[in-house]
Order: structure tokens, then sequence, then C-alpha cells
């Protein structure tokens, strides 16, 4: 296969080619790009192996424009990137590796093309596009990639056993290629991952989630999610999921398997956000499901307070996982917390005060809210999912008469604690926040309108009673 033409769309693989062919360095394009390129996916990220030393070519390249282009050298590596506008473009020398019985760290070396495409984590990943002029466009496939990548197959160069050991988080990436392309992991790669899962304790949690976040922006992570718990990967770094599978009996009663349920929720939601925390939310809905689990011969299985148990949760997962300790984990811990307040709204009875309340905890991330809601709703009875999202129209359409109303969503106290102080004469203390609460408490239960004037009368009604009114 030549992919002359393919390469003429953009300048830069001429001139390495030339630069190389100055040098008298084999090179080529090589990993990601070539797969992408084949893939007809857009990528912005270009791979350059050369027999020899990387970094002079890169060096050279770098010079051979006539103007200033940002060259970043990386001697312990071996590597060195240039920047062209959005481009970001890497130079390698070609290497192999070899294991010694005694450790785990490879031994890397100077290699041929080959010895480098060995090393590489999997077939379509391990293809090269040569870009000097004697060759220039020829695919170099010695492991069938391009087959692989008809047959729609993730599978290791050599191995698999070996190129995991090389990096475990290559287990990861397995699942992360097979989720975003929608391919097949080979049978030999799979049961590799699972003989060797174990291994990924070895891995930074950081590049973990790097990968699994990749896998939850895919158009439908279930897939992703069933490979990772079949696999025992997930097993490694998410227990708490895990323990989401299953269902328990006792005489005729059952509860639903949690964990394909969330898995349910989560590919719902997806159709309707591309928000990754959103997505996390509907990951970690009902975390909370399995330390709450109780068996009542009345009522069958319950999980009660599994919303507030589940928020709790949140922030040592966070913690644990390297995802990150800010906003982004407040907004999950929020909606985790929310995510059965709108169903208790579904009922013709529902009073003003009930949104109030809701929109007053939810904020701004009320909408987010209802979209998890909504995407909560698994039932496989069509009838069934159908009433119950007419019932969260309903809520809905509330929502917005008592917003446009009431002006709850982002609450401000219409009279704050300073005031306070200085109306009554008052040090900072206990009676001041309960001041304020009381009229938290009026304007929510529609006691009072959610305005300055009102508020100040209340404020006097309270001090006189609380005995602090100034003569
Ligand atoms: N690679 C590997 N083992 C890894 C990581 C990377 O063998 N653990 C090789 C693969 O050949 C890969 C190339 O290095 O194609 C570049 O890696 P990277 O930039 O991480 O991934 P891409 O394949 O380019 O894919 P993406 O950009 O989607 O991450």
């Amino acid at each position: 296969m030549n992919f002359k033409n393919e390469l003429d769309k953009l300048e830069i693989f001429e001139r390495v080619g030339r630069v190389a062919d100055e040098l008298g360095l084999e090179t080529y394009v090589v990993g990601g790009y070539v797969r992408d390129l084949i893939l007809k996916r857009p990528s912005k990220d270009i791979d350059f192996v050369c027999v020899g030393s990387g970094i002079a070519l890169a060096q050279k390249v770098a010079e051979s424009f006539d103007h200033h282009v940002p060259l970043n050298v990386f001697k312990n590596f071996g590597t060195a990137n240039i920047r062209l506008e959005d481009w970001d473009i890497e130079f390698v020398g070609a290497r192999k590796e070899s294991y010694r019985h005694d450790s785990r760290k490879p031994i890397v070396e100077d290699g041929t093309l080959q010895e480098d495409q060995e090393r590489r984590d999997f077939t379509i990943n391990a293809m090269a596009i040569s870009v000097n002029s004697k060759n220039y466009g020829e695919l170099i496939d010695p492991f069938d990639g391009v087959k692989d990548i008809k047959r729609k197959l993730i599978k290791t160069p050599t191995d698999p056993i070996l190129t995991f050991s090389d990096d475990p988080l290559r287990m990861m990436r397995a699942v992360r290629f097979a989720s975003q392309l929608n391919f097949d992991i080979h049978p030999d790669t799979f049961d590799a991952i699972i003989h060797d899962a174990h291994r990924l304790q070895i891995v930074s949690a950081e590049r973990i989630i790097d990968e699994l976040n990749k896998i939850i922006l895919v158009e439908k992570p279930s897939y992703g999610f069933k490979l990772l718990f079949v696999s025992n990967l997930l097993h490694q770094f998410f227990p708490e999921m895990v323990e989401l599978q299953g269902v328990d009996s006792v005489g005729d009663k059952s509860h639903k398997d949690n964990f394909y349920h969330t898995l349910q929720v989560l590919d719902n939601i997806c159709l309707n956000t591309e928000d990754l925390w959103l997505r996390w939310a509907a990951i970690m809905h009902d975390i909370g499901k399995p330390p709450t689990k109780r068996f009542n011969n009345k009522v069958g299985w319950t999980f009660h307070g599994h919303e507030d148990k589940g928020a709790r949760m949140v922030p040592a997962l966070f913690r644990r996982l390297k995802l990150p300790m800010d906003e982004r984990m407040k907004y999950v811990q929020k909606l985790v917390r929310l995510h059965l307040r709108p169903i208790a709204l579904v009922s013709d009875k529902v009073t003003d005060s009930a949104i109030r309340r809701l929109l007053f905890d939810a904020g701004d991330d009320v909408d987010d809210l209802m979209t998890l809601c909504r995407a909560d709703i698994t039932s496989k009875n069509n009838n069934k999912v159908q009433r119950f999202l007419a019932n969260f129209d309903k809520v809905e359409q509330k929502i917005i008469e008592v917003e446009e109303k009431d002006h709850v969503r982002n609450f401000q106290p219409p009279v704050s604690g300073e005031e306070i102080m200085a109306k009554f004469d008052l040090q900072p203390s206990k009676i001041v926040g309960e001041l304020k609460e009381e009229i938290k408490e009026a304007i929510l239960e529609g006691q009072i309108q959610n305005n300055k004037d009102e508020a100040l009368d209340l404020l006097y009604k309270l001090a006189a009673r609380k005995g602090i009114l100034k003569k």
C-alpha cells in the first residue's frame, strides 16, 4: 500500500523526508497518526521514528524553516518535538527492548524499524509509512495492522504477556481503543489481560484515569465498562463500582442489577451530554447502594439513604482515583445527593415550596439534575418510561414557573449577616446565623416573598420575639 497522496496533503512529510535523506536516516511516520490516517480520523499528533538519532533529526527539521520553530529536547528519553501551529510533531530514534528475568524494567537500546514496531502496543499502532524519497509513502506493516483495522480487532503484535509486562497500562489502552473504535479485543490478547489484570496495581492512578476518562467520553461507554469488568481491570481501581454488580434474591423478592442499570443510565445520559462530569455523576449516582442494601420481609430489598451515602463516598473516590478535588467533585457530589429529589416531586399535589427547595439546593445545576433523572429511567416497559418522562416534563414546567415567580435558583440572602449585626448591634454569633436561616426558610416555605422589604419586616418581628430589638 502507498500513502503518497495522503502525505502530500501536509508539507511536513516531504520536508522531514528531505532532511532525513540529507542526514542519511531511514525515517517513518508511525503509530497513532498512521492508524488514524487509515481510519480517516482527524489527528494533530505526528510521530516520526528514524533509525538513528531522533533528536538530531528534529534539530535539523526545526532549522530547515525560515521562521523560528519551537523545539523541545528530552535528552533522557532520546526524544524531541516541535510545534507547528496546532500540530505536535515528535521525533524519536527506533528502539528495541529486551527483558531480564530478574527485573520488570526493560533495557532500551537502539534498534531497527522492525524491532521498534515489535515493541509497540497493538498491531493497529505498529504501522509505519516511509518519508525517505526512495520509498516515500510506502506502508510497512509487518503485523497486519491494516487487516486488523478491517477486522476491527485490537491485538498485540507479539506475545501479549510480553507486551503487557512492558507497560501494564496497555491493558487499559486495549479497552480504550476498543471503546473508541468499536473494535473487539482478540481472544489471546483478552486472555492475557485477564491473566495480568492485577498488574495494573503498579500503574499510577493518573495514567489509569486518563484512559478511563477517554472511555467515558465515547458515544456508548457501557461497552468499555463491560470489558473492564469482565477482564477484572475494573476491580483493580474501582471496586465500589464492581460491588454494584449482582442480584440478590430472598424467596420471590429480588432487586435489579445495579451495575448494568448504572451502565444503562450512563449510555442514556451520553445521548444528551458530552460533559465528562455529568457522565461521572451518572456513573456514581447509585454508588451508595451496596453499603445501604437491606432486606425487609414486607417490602423486599431497600437502599434507604443511598443517595446520601453515595454523596459522602464521592470525595474519597475522587481523591483515590486522582480526579480533581475541586468544584467538579462538588458538582458530582451534589447530583448524586439530589438524584432522587425530582422523582419525589412527580405528583399532582407537589407544592411550590418543594420545588423552591429543589431549586435552592440544585441552583444552576438543576437542568443537569433533570438530565440525570431522565437518564435514570431504565425500565424495559416502554409505556412506563413514557409515563415517567411525561411526569418529568410536568416537574420541569413547574420548575420554570416557580423560578420565574420566586427567583431562588441562585438564592442570595436578601439580608446579609453584616446587616443583621449592624441593625441590632451584634457580634458574629450563633443568633445571626439563626436569623438568616429563619428568613431563608420563610422564603422557601412561601411565607414571605424573596425580597428585601419582606425579609426586613420578618427580621424585625423575629428580633422582637428573641428580645434583641434595640429600644
Ligand atoms: N505506545 C505503546 N505503548 C504505550 C503507549 C504508546 O506502544 N503504552 C505507542 C503506540 O504505537 C502508539 C504510539 O506509541 O500508537 C503513540 O502513543 P500515544 O500518543 O499515547 O497514543 P496514540 O496511539 O497516538 O493514540 P491517542 O492519540 O488516541 O492517545
